[in-house]
Order: structure tokens, then sequence, then C-alpha cells
């Protein structure tokens, strides 16, 4: 216990030795025009959280440019600028040239890496800030002529934007590293979906693999479980005629923190750990096999208890065309598709349609759904009623409680729809038919009680009847039979 105690104060000393040495030695956060960068020095963000330099990622030998937590000298590299370009010995050399633009020179001076970007004679400083943001500046403000935070890596950290600008088309974005040891793009993307609602998506080339679920107003409706840190690390998603973006910010005082795309296609959050002095996952996913894109196909709702099934499952009101074997291959699966039980009824504005609902979802993917803010939940059921092509609705905003406002509706199929803790819940147009067959247990429920009553009474008359009878019995049988013939 001593001892760890002991470790962990010694490294933090040296950590910040190490800072106040980069400060003697000159090192500042600063590159200025006309000044270089060479293998082996470093800037420093103010306060010490980020270090520029050069490394060599895992066992590769080769060299690259990058910005990492200070904290973690060479395992948190958040920013890589000659991503496929790599340097093959210490020549390297970080220029900001009288043109205005950062170029990465190798060992012959051949530009490998250059920021694409010329600010003329206003570039006069490239600085890292304190935010982890690589900026070239006028000198005179910190207002950036071209910045790393528009050319993501696989990391995102406090501050930065994923999503569309959509004034200039730009477009941020997270690309995996291609292995621990490579930082080249890899297979896997983080993008945010600026169609519908807001949803983070990962993607293996140009397939879907994982979403967080659509943007509810608090959080990304699958990933309830972020409410856990929301205070620490806010989410914002903004959409606006400017943009429509994701990002987070960090509340002052709350540990380091950094959002990846791993080489394995899994987005993680890491949180920094100053008492164990490591990197600790606080997030990751997907988290488990109903988080694989569209497992279920179309109309399908993944449970994850439902172990037993393969996870399989229909929404209500549909069922396998031919039911899976107990655990089939996903591809298998995905060809299997649900299928409805009874036509809907609708044309010509008229309908006799209605609507069943599933709990507690993360809801669909609302790449071609439409949507509209500023409608209650009421009225969206009402428009997608009178909508022949609205298959399904669900709310778009759970921020005022209750049932939730605003309105999603879903006019092609139903993708990657899942069970979740917390989720919301889902409207979806069924044929009348199956919503009566849905109310046979209400209809139990009052007819049992109604049953026992009407019995009840019929055993009271029967013993009536009975006593009556007995009296009556004395009767002779002729009259008896007399008065039958006479009716
Ligand atoms: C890099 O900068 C140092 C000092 O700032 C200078 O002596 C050296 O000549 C520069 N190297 C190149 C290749 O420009
Ligand atoms: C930290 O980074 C520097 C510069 O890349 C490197 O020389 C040094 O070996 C690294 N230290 C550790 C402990 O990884
Ligand atoms: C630097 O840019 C800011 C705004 O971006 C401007 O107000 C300032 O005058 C500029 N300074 C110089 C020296 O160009
Ligand atoms: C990537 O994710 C896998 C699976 O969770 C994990 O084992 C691995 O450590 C992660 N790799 C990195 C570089 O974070
Ligand atoms: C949205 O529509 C496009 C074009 O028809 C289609 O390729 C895509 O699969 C649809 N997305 C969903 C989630 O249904
Ligand atoms: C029904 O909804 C679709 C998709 O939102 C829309 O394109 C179409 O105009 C709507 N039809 C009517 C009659 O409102």
């Amino acid at each position: 216990m001593r001892a760890t105690s002991l470790l962990r104060l010694l490294l933090i000393c040296f950590y910040l030795l190490s800072i106040h040495t980069f400060a003697a030695a000159g090192v500042g956060d600063k590159l200025e025009k006309g000044q270089n960068l060479t293998d082996g020095d470093t800037l420093v963000s103010a306060g010490g959280s980020f270090t520029l330099g050069f490394f060599s990622p895992g066992a590769s030998t080769k060299r690259y440019l990058g910005i990492w937590f200070s904290v973690s000298n060479g395992t948190a590299v958040c920013w890589v600028a000659n991503r496929d370009q790599p340097l093959v010995d210490k020549s390297g050399m970080l220029v900001l040239n009288d043109l205005g633009s950062l170029v990465l020179l190798d060992g012959s001076r051949r530009t490998v890496w250059s920021s694409d970007f010329s600010g003329g004679a206003s570039a006069v400083v490239a600085q890292l800030l304190v935010s982890g943001n690589l900026v070239v500046h006028n000198g005179s403000s910190d207002a950036s002529l071209w910045q790393s935070f528009d050319h993501p890596s696989d990391t995102l950290l406090p501050d930065m934007k994923l999503g569309k600008n959509r004034w200039t088309g730009a477009e941020w974005q997270l690309t995996s590293w291609r292995s621990a040891d490579d930082p080249a793009p890899g297979d896997y993307r983080r993008t945010l979906e600026t169609e519908g609602l807001p949803e983070l998506v990962v993607w293996r080339g140009n397939v879907k693999t994982y979403r967080t679920g659509p943007w509810n107003g608090l959080y990304f409706n699958g990933v309830p479980e972020v409410s856990a840190y929301a205070g620490k690390y806010p989410l914002r998603a903004t959409t606006s005629p400017w943009e429509t973006t994701y990002g987070y910010t960090a509340a002052p005082g709350a540990p380091l923190t950094r959002v990846v795309v791993n080489h394995t296609g899994k987005a993680e959050r890491w949180e920094w750990d100053a008492s164990s002095w490591a990197w600790t996952r606080i997030f990751q996913g997907p988290r488990d096999p109903c988080d694989e894109y569209g497992r279920c196909g179309p109309f399908g709702l993944c449970d994850p208890e439902a172990a037993s099934s393969g996870f399989y499952g229909c929404v209500e009101g549909f069922s396998f065309s031919s039911p899976p074997a107990t655990t089939p291959p996903a591809q298998e699966v995905k060809g299997t598709t649900c299928r409805r039980h009874a036509a809907l009824d609708c044309a010509g504005g008229t309908t006799t349609d209605g609507f069943a609902v599933v709990r507690g979802v993360k809801l669909p993917d609302t790449q071609n759904a439409s949507v509209d803010m500023g409608v209650t939940l009421e009225e969206c059921r009402a428009r997608c009623f009178a909508n022949c092509s609205c298959l399904a609705y669900a709310a778009a905003d759970i921020r005022g409680g209750g049932d939730g406002s605003g309105c999603v509706m879903w006019t092609d199929a139903i993708v990657d729809l899942r069970l979740v803790d917390m989720g919301q819940n889902l409207y979806l147009r069924l044929s009348k038919s199956e919503l009566d067959d849905h109310k046979k247990f209400p209809v139990l429920l009052v007819a049992i009680p109604l049953a026992s009553i009407v019995i009840i009474l019929l055993v009271v008359f029967a013993i009536w009847w009975r006593r009556k009878h007995t009296i009556i019995g004395a009767i002779p049988q002729s009259h008896a039979m007399v008065n039958y013939m006479q009716c």
C-alpha cells in the first residue's frame, strides 16, 4: 500500500518535473513562423495536459508527428498528422513556412504532410492550446486560420465536434487506426447521422455496424447509461440551419477524458484516474449482440435477455417467415425476415388501422424518418394515422418528461430496434385485427367476474326452484301431465 503511494508520488513528481524541464529548456506551446520543431523537441500546452512531438506507436519504429496526453506518454495519442505517411527515421521536422502552412518535412526536406491551408502573411504562429487543439493564428488572437480539431483522427476530446457544417459542407468524423501499431486510417469510422435525428454511427467501410440511437434532447436514446457521467462531461447536440453537430465539454475539475473509435470498431470513453495513474474505460459500444446493427432485420426486435433464441425476435404483429434455428449465423437470419401477419387497411384517406406500443426500446434508424420538433405526441399520432405511408411514430424529445414531445415518423422499414433499459416507446401501425387480438386479454378480465356472478345467480335460482319444485312435486303426476298438455 505504502509502496504504491510512494510510487504514485514519485510519478507525479517526475511528471511535474518533466513539465518544468520543458519550460526550463525554453520549450513552450508555440512554433513561430520560420522556426522548426525536430524529432525530440516538443510543444507542451499551457498547464501541461497535452504534448506535441514525434513518436513511434506500439512496436512500430516509424516516426509520426502527433499530440498525446502528457500523463500517459505514448499510450493516449489523440491526433496524428502524417497518419499514412510515416517517417522512416528521426530526421523529420515541422515548420510553419512562409506561405502560412504547417509542413512536415522528411530527412531530405520533402513535404510528407501539410496543413493544406495557406494563411499567408496573417499566419504567424502555431500554438498547442490548453484543450489539445493545435491552431495556426495571427499572433494577436486565438481565432484559428487552421486547427487540428477540424481534422480529427480517432479521438474526440472535450470541445471538439462531430457532424456537418451545413454552410461549407465540411464534415467532422473519427477514423480508427489500422492497428494498435499503425495510425493509418483503418476500417472503422464514427460519424454523426445528420438526416433524421442526430445519432452516432460506427461504419465498417459503407456498412453500419453500431448506432447509439437518436438524440432525445438529453442523450442518445440507446445509451441511457451516459446519464452517470453527463454531469462531468455534458453532452450536446446542435441542430441549426448552419450545422448539425455533436460534442461534449468537461466540467471544471473533471478528470481528463477522451472518446476513441478503436481499431476493432469499438467506441470507447476513457477517463484518467489519477489515484491509480491509469486510464479507466467508462463506456464501450457495441455492448452486446443486440447492438450489432440490424441484427434481427427489418421489423425485428432484439432482446438482450433472450440468449436462448439467439436474441432474435419480431415486433408485435410480425413473425419470422421461417423460424430461425437456435443460434444461426447472423447473416442467415438477416435473410429471414419478420413478416406482417395482417395487411394494413389504409387508402384514400380512410383507415381502420391502429397503433400498438412497443415499450422500452432503442428507437430505429432515423436516417429516412421525418422529424418535426414543434408538435405534441398527440398531433404526431394524428399525422401518422392520417398518412398511409407512416408505419410508426415516436416522441423526438423527452426533456419535458411524460410521454415526450416532438415527432419522428418512419415510412420505410423499422431497422435496428432493440430493448434497452430506460428506453422509449415506439408506436407501431398495425391492422385492426392484430389490435383486436391483443384485446382478448382485457376482454377475459371483464368476462370472468361477469360469468361468476351469472353462475352464482343461477345456483341461487336453482336452489329456489328446487324448493318450489319439491312442493309442486306433491301434485299427482297426471295433473302435471294435464297441465303440460294444456300448454
Ligand atoms: C531549425 O531551427 C534552428 C534554430 O531555431 C536553426 O539553427 C536551424 O538551422 C533550423 N533548421 C532548418 C533546417 O531550418
Ligand atoms: C515519452 O515520449 C518521449 C518522446 O517520444 C520518448 O522519448 C520517451 O521514451 C517516452 N517515455 C515513455 C516512458 O514512454
Ligand atoms: C488577428 O485576427 C483577429 C480576428 O481574427 C483580428 O481582430 C486582429 O486584428 C488580427 N491581428 C493581426 C495582427 O492581424
Ligand atoms: C479495442 O477494443 C478491444 C475490445 O474491447 C480492446 O480489447 C482493446 O484493448 C481496444 N484497443 C485499444 C487500442 O484501445
Ligand atoms: C434510407 O433510404 C436509402 C435509399 O433508399 C436506403 O439505401 C437506406 O437503406 C434507407 N435507410 C434505412 C435505415 O432504412
Ligand atoms: C406522408 O408522409 C410522407 C413522408 O413523411 C410525405 O412525403 C408525404 O407527403 C405524406 N403524405 C401526406 C398526404 O401528408
